[in-house]
């Protein structure tokens, strides 16, 4: 019976604050959110580096063609969101960066070329630190995936 005085009571110690804030001037609605860069990083970039080695390696080309396909539209979108990040050119930073390696990867991709695959996606992933080293993050290293990070899904073709 106590916790339902207690509940009472601090109920109660709201009620007022929450009638005051009726009369109040209306609040201004909250900030659109918008993620950081680390957060499109972490959110974004890296699960699908890990996939698209993942699919890439085990020959499965069409899931690896859609995964290049998420990645790209994640620079894009990185591009037009954080295009300028601390006085960084981000978005330059990614098209001189980016652009040819992944673009090397698709091709491997179009070609089914399992060996033009795994070289390209190195290239693609010193790509990544090459720019960590630009942003001036160089502890920020990035490597070939060493294992599967996803138990819930299949990678190697059916
Ligand atoms: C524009 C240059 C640039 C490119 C290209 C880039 N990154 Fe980043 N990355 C950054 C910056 C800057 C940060 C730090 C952001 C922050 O602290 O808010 C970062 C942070 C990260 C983080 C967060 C680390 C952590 O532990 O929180 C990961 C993971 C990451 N990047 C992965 C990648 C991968 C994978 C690639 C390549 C597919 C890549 N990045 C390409 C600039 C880049």
């Amino acid at each position: 019976m106590r916790w339902m005085v207690r509940l009472f009571l601090i109920s109660a110690l709201f009620i007022p604050a929450a009638r005051a804030q009726e009369g109040a001037a209306p609040q201004k609605p909250p900030e659109a959110y918008a993620p950081g860069l680390g957060d499109f990083m972490t959110a974004y970039v890296q699960p699908h580096h890990i996939k698209l080695y993942l699919a890439g390696h085990a020959k499965n080309w069409a899931l690896a063609e859609y995964e290049a396909g998420e990645l790209r539209e994640t620079f894009e979108d990185v591009t037009s969101y954080q295009g300028n990040w601390h006085d960084y050119p981000v978005a330059k930073l990614i098209k001189v960066n980016i652009d040819m390696p992944l673009g090397e990867v698709d091709q491997a991709i179009r070609e089914q070329n399992a060996g033009g695959f795994d070289k390209a996606f190195e290239k693609l992933t010193f790509a990544c630190d090459a720019c960590h080293q630009a942003v001036n993050h160089p502890f920020l290293v990035i490597k070939v995936p060493t294992a599967d990070a996803y138990p819930d899904q299949e990678f190697t073709p059916r």
